[in-house]
């Protein structure tokens, strides 16, 4: 978490009488923000989904048909209320958000096209950190998985304003319903994900190496990671036999010492005789001659089966076999971690001796948003979310640490580089917890954890972002935010080379002309200084998050027409 530098609101910024349309699940909170709306002149169209029931089960017809009713016609903002605090509204919110942004869609990217600002928001009441500060348990944080849905809408509807506001429990009502109707009208466009602290503060999220890895290098003064796991170790590994988590386990088999108990729900068994010494290129052949010597009649399907029966016992074979090599022990348990009873069974006897958990299990069923299904979305939550509860469940009071791998855009990177990013399906492991601070999911160390330190849980987002995803990412031209920067920016710029050299230096992107352009004199034509003043906050926040040290006034933006002459007096 960084600080965020505080709002530029526009006082324009949505069209003459705005329509909005609030999502809630009936607390207290969505009264105060309705007639928040209302007294600003916002006409409120309001779903309440507090009868939704307890758990996601994928069945979505009557939900998706309520939200596509309120949200047809003009829309102007779209905000959607969480306040789940156990694990099953958690999960439950965060799909039924996916499915509101799926509505919203359409009515907000017409807003948009006319010419006015249309706003996705979702507000949490965490911890004024997105639930990333670590001192709320998983299942409440768990909420704040919905940034990834708007930074999905974000660069599936380009032109619309998208936020997730967290804003602290403890902040009161009317600061609270504040501090969302500034950030409608914000200026920064491009941050996804806002917290406001209790003192009102703001802070959004960076990418970087996780803390821990930061100070054990600092503490270490090298590259060598210390990555906390031991001989003493038995670390479960969801998915951990197949796949991109297998190559992780093999890689950490040769950092570690550590054993290895990998599930997934293949059954492993000896291989068949009409597979034994054939390669995997010649295993349909085989299956195909297996089938037909004995008497029947080898179908594509049961072909097809066979065939990747096999490729995926193979698969968790040669997984076992590297991590042994390498030295450490590897076990295997054929369980699927979406049913509570089997992973009880299967964990229960080692619940003594395991001490860490990797949660790789995964199904994909990628779409745009606006293709999303009730079923879809319940089958990936499925095995990423219940199923980590269900092992959780089982292991809590022993584990002492916790990793899940999930992949996620920067918070901060251009479409190009989500694009970039998207397609090469960068995994991140996210989340991760040492022993000390008590409540569920936090568990008590069985043994001290030393000089490395203690945290809760960091966080549950990025698991959830997995998700998400979309296939594509609409490109859009860096040069023409560099066009829209204002011209009081560039003066600025251009005057301080130092803080343009430190700039260059640390987001050497930007430095190829877009806000240090030399650009002297307003442009001409027809842009709004609306726009430019949000492109420069954007981009000035940008810097900021890459940790250049601007001066105060390099940041502040005049709200005047450009040839009012208010630009001249700026830097
Ligand atoms: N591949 C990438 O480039 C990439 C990028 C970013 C993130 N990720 C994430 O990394 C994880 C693994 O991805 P992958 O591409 O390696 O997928 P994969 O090849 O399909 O492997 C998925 C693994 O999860 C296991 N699994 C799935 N459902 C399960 C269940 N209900 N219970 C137990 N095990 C289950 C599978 O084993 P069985 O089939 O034997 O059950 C398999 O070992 C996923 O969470 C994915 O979202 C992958």
């Amino acid at each position: 978490m960084v600080p965020f530098p505080g709002r530029d609101l526009l006082g324009d910024a949505y069209a003459a009488e705005p329509v909005a349309v609030v999502v809630d699940r009936s607390g207290g909170d969505a009264d105060a923000v309705v007639s928040g709306l209302q007294a600003r002149g916002w006409t409120v169209r309001r779903v309440d989904l507090s009868g939704s029931p307890a758990a996601f089960d994928g069945e979505t017809t009557e939900l998706e048909s309520v939200l596509a009713q309120h949200l047809q016609g003009r829309v102007d903002l779209c905000v959607s209320l969480l306040d789940g605090d156990t694990w099953d509204a958690g999960v439950r919110q965060v799909a039924e958000t996916i499915l509101v942004a799926k509505h919203a869609h359409a009515a907000l990217t017409e807003t948009a096209e006319a010419g006015s600002r249309a706003g996705f928001v979702t507000v949490t009441r965490l911890d004024g950190g997105v639930g990333l500060r670590g001192g709320r348990p998983a299942a409440e944080a768990l909420a704040g998985g919905v940034g990834g849905v708007v930074k999905t809408l974000a660069r599936e509807a380009t032109g619309v304003f998208c936020r997730a506001l967290d804003v602290d429990p403890d902040v009161d009502r009317d600061d609270f319903v504040a501090a969302l109707l500034g950030e409608i009208a914000d200026a920064a466009t491009d941050t996804a994900e806002v917290g406001v602290d209790v003192a009102g503060a703001r802070w959004t999220v960076v990418p970087g190496e996780f803390r821990f890895a930061v100070a054990q290098r600092e503490e270490i003064g090298g590259d060598v990671p210390d990555i906390g796991v031991d001989a003493g170790d038995t670390l479960v590994v969801t998915g951990g036999a197949r796949g991109v988590t297998a190559l992780c386990v093999r890689a950490l088999a040769q950092h570690t010492e550590a054993a290895f108990v990998l599930l997934g729900r293949t059954a492993l068994a000896d291989e068949p005789s009409w597979a034994r010494g054939v390669t995997d290129s010649e295993l349909k052949a085989a299956a195909i001659e297996d089938i037909t010597a004995g008497g029947e009649r080898p179908t594509p399907r049961e072909v097809e089966r066979r065939y990747r029966d096999q490729i995926a016992q193979r698969e968790i074979r040669a997984t076992i076999e590297a991590v042994r090599r390498a030295g450490a022990e590897a076990d295997y348990i054929a369980v699927d971690v979406t049913d509570s009873d089997a992973v009880s069974t299967a964990l229960a006897p080692l619940r003594d001796r395991i001490t860490g958990v990797v949660h790789g299990a995964g199904v994909l069923a990628d779409a745009y948003l606006t293709d999303k299904t009730g079923d879809e979305i319940h089958r990936v939550f499925q095995t990423k979310l219940t199923g980590l509860r269900t092992v959780l469940d089982v292991l809590d009071a022993t584990i002492r640490c916790a990793t899940w791998c999930c992949s996620r855009p920067s918070p901060v990177c251009s479409a190009m580089r989500a694009r970039r990013t998207t397609r090469r399906r960068t995994r991140r492991c996210a989340g991760s917890r040492r022993a000390g601070s008590g409540s569920a999911p936090t568990a008590t160390s069985r043994r001290s954890t030393g000089a490395r330190g203690t945290a809760g849980w960091t966080t549950s987002t990025p698991a959830v972002c997995g998700c998400w995803i979309p296939r594509s990412v609409p490109r859009r031209s860096s040069s023409s935010s560099a066009r829209s920067a204002p011209t009081t920016c560039a003066r600025w710029w251009v005057r301080t080379s130092r803080c343009r050299q430190e700039t260059r230096a640390r987001w050497p992107q930007l430095g190829r002309g877009n806000l240090l352009g030399r650009r002297r004199e307003p442009p001409r034509g027809g842009a709004t200084h609306v726009m430019r003043g949000a492109a420069f906050t954007s981009r000035v926040n940008q810097l900021r998050l890459a940790g250049a040290r601007l001066p105060a006034r390099a940041c502040s933006y005049v709200p005047a027409p450009l040839d009012s002459g208010a630009w001249r007096n700026q830097g």
